[in-house]
């Protein structure tokens, strides 16, 4: 039978079915869709019912309800909204990486580091070597950390193994994960693997080996590459999307992060979900990304760990990009899991208002993931992934660390936060 879930009394709901109605684009605060003395009706088909607490009445629930036994949730004092999307971490490694954070304070960039054998292929050493069971006792209790701050959906790459028998054990981790919904990502192309000499031999592994494999095992929900100077090219993304497509996977890819290579607007061209970083894309690019349906995802701690430049948020969303913002989580360039500091580096560093944020991280991050018409609004018929904040969304992404979260629904299923 149904798992009915009535939660009443909400000081307010915001169902940011205005921003659904503009597809993730300009969002201003009437599109959050805030709806005073409310109440959401769900179950794990769906939400059923969005309104006011004064316009609830039998005549409305009963035929939404039938013959299920509701559970009532009392939400004095609290808001509902769409659960929180994640769209970018590197949640499933072995080891840290925390010398590398001195390292940098002593000059060395990203990219000397990685070249010196740190970065990405020391985290690989160290994920190559644990088990699966190693690794999921590793990552689950990161999820819940995730799961604390309202996280109803989370992408987790691969990208640590750059090998086929490591990336399936990473993606075999990401499927045992509890809690929320988690969408998988192959990141094979995230660094060339040791043993190649070149990375058009690699490559060539990726693309002719590891990535029918990966998809014939369903493995993944999509693919992800490292476009970058030094990492992999455009011919050899546009490679890798073409037969990543054929396999009917959603494409993303890490682009214009330390220089500019021309990699969004070719996985815009090639519909990706997502492009991600976009530190260095140029004002050609941020028109193409206006009028695209791919979502821009952007990583500002990444950029505070590298100390580099913030994304243009500002110019991308007034030429009509959807912008998503996310941790990018990975022992590397962003250790934290912090959704509140990314939000006040979104406002502080990026100039985008505290709506558009909101925005980024529910409708526009499920977007990012191909999701949004199931996900990111509480809107009837869609995914009953519901977050409960104690007091007024206005004090999210104010103060860093400050993240109130009371409870979380998944599939219309309580998530435990763990906090008793
Ligand atoms: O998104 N840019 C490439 N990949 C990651 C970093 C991963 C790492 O340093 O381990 C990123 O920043
Ligand atoms: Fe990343």
């Amino acid at each position: 039978m149904a798992r009915t879930t009535l939660i009443r009394n909400l000081d307010e709901v915001l169902t940011l079915a205005g921003v659904a109605a503009k597809d993730g684009r300009h969002p201003v605060e009437a599109d959050l869709g805030g709806l005073p003395k409310a109440a959401v009706l769900m179950d794990d088909d769906g939400i059923k019912w969005v309104g006011s607490e004064a316009s609830l009445s039998e005549a409305t629930l009963r035929p939404l309800i039938g013959a299920a036994e509701v559970v009532e949730v009392d939400a004095r004092g609290c808001t509902a909204l769409p659960a929180f999307v994640e769209s970018h971490t590197h949640l499933i490694f072995a080891g840290h990486r925390a010398e590398e954070f001195e390292m940098r304070m002593r000059g060395a960039t990203y990219q000397q580091i990685a070249e010196a054998g740190g970065g990405i292929r020391s985290t690989v050493k160290q994920t190559r070597a644990a088990s699966e069971q190693e690794l999921l006792a590793l990552a689950q209790p990161r999820v819940q950390k995730f799961v604390e701050q309202g996280v109803g959906t989370l992408e987790v790459k691969s990208g640590y193994g750059l090998d086929l028998v490591t990336e399936q054990k990473i993606l075999k981790v990401a499927q045992r994960l509890k809690g929320p919904r988690v969408i998988k990502t192959f990141l094979g192309p995230h660094a060339v693997a040791p043993e190649f000499s070149s990375t058009d031999a690699y490559h060539r592994e990726v693309v002719d080996k590891m990535l029918p494999q990966i998809a014939q095992a369903k493995l993944a929900d999509r693919i992800d590459i490292f476009i970058e100077w030094g990492y992999f090219s455009l011919a050899q993304a546009d490679e890798y999307y073409r037969a990543g497509h054929a396999f009917k996977l959603g494409l993303s890819g890490h682009v214009e992060q330390m220089t500019r290579t021309g990699g969004a607007v070719l996985a815009a061209q090639l519909d990706a979900q997502s492009v991600d970083h976009l530190v260095q894309v140029s004002s050609d690019d941020i028109r193409a990304l206006g009028t695209s349906d791919t979502t821009c995802v952007l990583l500002p701690l990444a950029d505070l760990y590298l100390r580099m430049d913030y994304p243009p948020a500002r110019a991308l969303i007034d030429a009509g990009a959807r912008v998503a913002v996310a941790t990018d989580f990975n022992p590397g360039s962003a250790p934290s899991q912090d959704l509140s500091l990314v939000g006040v580096l979104a406002r502080l560093e990026m100039g985008m208002t505290l709506p558009e944020v909101i925005a980024a991280y529910t409708f526009n991050g499920a977007a990012a993931l191909g999701l949004h018409g199931q996900t990111g609004s509480l809107e009837a018929g869609k995914f009953a992934d519901v977050t409960l904040i104690e007091g007024s969304w206005r004090d999210l992404f104010y103060q860093v660390g400050h993240h109130p979260v009371g409870r979380l629904w998944v599939n219309g299923v309580e998530v435990g936060l763990g906090l008793s």
